[in-house]
């Protein structure tokens, strides 16, 4: 019997690592190096409102009028391509016909139509599901929290009619309250939050004293925000959790578990560590489950939630700990 299965979005997963939309998925060889690997399943790279306006427009006539857009795009993914909707969806079919473990589509755009026509076309491909891209960066003085989250819940309530198939939304930690914003569109029916997406942000450089573009991948550890939302939601909404953002190790996959997380989404390690860093993963996991006698992955999933803790149910709570704060001498130590 596998020990590691588990269920995202209503799907059957071999394992909890889930390879996140980057562009390790261009390559189908890589894609099917990841499967032999072990991964569990894979989010495939992207198609940006950005990619569809640029085919529906004549270029060189109105793309001034979308500069932001196109700076946006180049900036946030600075690898991606210009391949256009009907190339995304013929790749993204015959990736889906390559592989025997689930692949999720995902989806970034800006216009109501563009959301629902194209989440229907990809719906279309065979792909397992769709995860959502959502991300706002305040430019608007005058739009209030309120307005943005609404227009994305009805983005999503319109998705939900016209698709059937599990979706999923994949969000920055930038919202107001996001444990509300999360409760709204688990009612709109979205079948899973991945948490958290990371962004481009702009740099100085002080020598030319210009802007300069790049886009960083995550440090070891960054996954704590992930761990302190997989420990509130757990068993107060009805979609599943998947942890994204700085998850490197079998350790942190554990981690994540424990908070009550059903999986994870991995994109820098395998960066920074290579592909094989999920069969190493996978494995931590087994032995640690070995070594604590669990026969599967329900067994620990939200052990250690907010719900479940007895003694110290404030953990996920406090953001600043008094004893911590009055003594961080202790232990930092005091630099001379
Ligand atoms: C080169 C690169 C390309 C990415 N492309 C996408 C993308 O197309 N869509 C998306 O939602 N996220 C994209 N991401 C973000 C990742 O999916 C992931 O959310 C983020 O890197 C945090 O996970 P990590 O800490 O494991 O890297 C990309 C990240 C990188 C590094």
């Amino acid at each position: 019997m596998n020990r590691l299965k588990i269920k995202y979005l209503g799907i059957e997963l071999d394992n909890p690592i889930i390879i996140g939309a980057s562009n390790l998925s261009k390559d189908l060889d890589k894609l099917k190096k990841a499967e032999e690997l072990g991964a569990g399943a894979i989010v495939y790279r992207s198609l940006f409102e950005e990619q569809i306006q640029l085919e529906r427009l004549q270029l060189d006539e109105r793309l001034t009028e979308f500069n932001d857009i196109n700076a946006e795009m180049l900036t946030t993914h600075p690898q991606a391509d210009y391949s256009g909707p009907d190339e995304y969806l013929t790749i993204i079919r015959k990736a889906k016909e390559n592989l025997s473990i689930p692949l999720l589509a995902s989806l970034n755009a800006v216009n109501n139509d563009t959301w629902i026509k194209y989440a229907r076309l990809l719906s279309e491909t065979g792909v397992n599901g769709i995860e959502l891209n959502f991300y706002q960066i305040p430019s608007d003085y005058d739009k209030t929290a309120k307005a943005i989250e609404d227009e994305q819940i009805h983005i999503v309530k319109e998705i939900r009619k016209n698709v059937a198939i599990p979706i999923s939304v994949k969000l920055s930690a930038d919202y107001t309250n996001i444990l509300n914003f999360i409760k709204k569109l688990d009612l709109a029916g979205v079948n899973g939050f991945a948490l958290f997406n990371s962004f481009f942000q702009p740099d100085i450089d002080i020598i030319t004293e210009k802007h300069v573009k790049s886009f960083n991948l995550s440090n070891e550890g960054d996954y704590k925000k992930s761990l302190r939302f997989s420990g509130l939601l757990f068993e107060n909404i009805k979609a599943d959790i998947c942890s994204s953002h700085g998850v490197f190790t079998g350790a942190d996959v554990i981690k994540l578990i424990l908070s009550g997380s059903s999986c994870v989404q991995v994109v820098s390690t395998l960066y920074k560590n290579g592909l094989t860093q999920i069969t190493k993963m996978k494995k931590e996991l087994e032995d640690w489950m070995d070594s604590k006698q669990y026969n599967n992955i329900d067994e620990f999933r939200g052990k250690l939630s907010k719900k479940r803790l007895s003694s110290n149910p404030f953990i996920y709570k406090r953001a600043q700990y008094a004893d911590l704060l009055i003594n961080s001498e202790e232990v930092f130590g005091v630099s001379k």
